[in-house]
């Protein structure tokens, strides 16, 4: 059986994922693409527990290190259970956020670092995205878009200085994974964002 295709988004807040996400589904499934739709933190019930926890705003008091082993302990489940099983039965899987996030939100916005991240993460080392898309647009940019509406979870109320700090993180791991992680620029309409996604998805062979 051929190994399936690890295909992950990552973005800030606003950048419009979601709907891309929702654009792709519909892409795959008019191609006939055998493939799974999964999110982190989240996807088997274990992992949306965790999700649930580390995203309650009335864990005010959580430090970086404890969300940073909140957000690998939820990988690891769902690598195990749920990514690796897939890929192996020659599935393609998207992932809504994956080790990427925690490298630019915990390595590098709350200031652990790179190599912390990657040493706490080492099950998301056995499956390692084919590519992925980091859908491009700044937080002032994102803000404006929607209004400067938050929806007000624990690490979307962390203020705009912190999302400027995710985005840097972010650009950073485009510098890094050059090969790897494909920026879509996302300043132009939905429908600009949709072409530059289908065009990334088929350079890449994954449909
Ligand atoms: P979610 O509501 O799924 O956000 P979005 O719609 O923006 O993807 O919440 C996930 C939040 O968790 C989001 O603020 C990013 C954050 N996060 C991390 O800080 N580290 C991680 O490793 C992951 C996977 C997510």
């Amino acid at each position: 059986m051929k190994r399936g295709k690890f295909v992950t988004f990552e973005g800030c807040e606003g950048a419009g994922k979601s709907r891309q996400i929702q654009f792709v589904k519909e892409l795959f499934a008019a191609r006939g693409v055998d493939f799974i739709l999964t999110r982190e933190p989240g996807g088997p019930a274990i992992s949306e527990k965790i999700r649930a926890f580390v995203l309650d705003v009335n864990n005010a008091e959580m430090t970086a290190e404890c969300e940073a082993l909140l957000y690998a302990a939820a990988r690891a489940q769902h690598v195990k259970q749920l990514i690796l099983p897939a890929l192996e039965s020659g599935k393609t899987v998207l992932c809504d956020r994956y080790i990427d996030s925690s490298l630019a939100y915990q390595g590098y916005a709350r200031g652990l670092g790179m190599d912390y991240i990657r040493a706490i993460n080492a099950a998301a080392a056995e499956a390692l995205p084919d590519v992925t898309l980091f859908l491009d647009l700044p937080p002032a940019a994102a803000f404006a878009r929607k209004g400067g509406a938050d929806r007000g979870d624990r690490l979307e109320v962390s203020g705009m200085d912190f999302h400027e700090k995710v985005y840097a993180g972010y650009l950073e791991v485009c510098a890094r994974f050059p090969e790897r992680v494909v920026r879509i620029d996302c300043s132009g309409t939905k429908e600009e964002t949709r072409a530059k996604i289908a065009a990334a998805l088929q350079e890449r062979g994954i449909c």
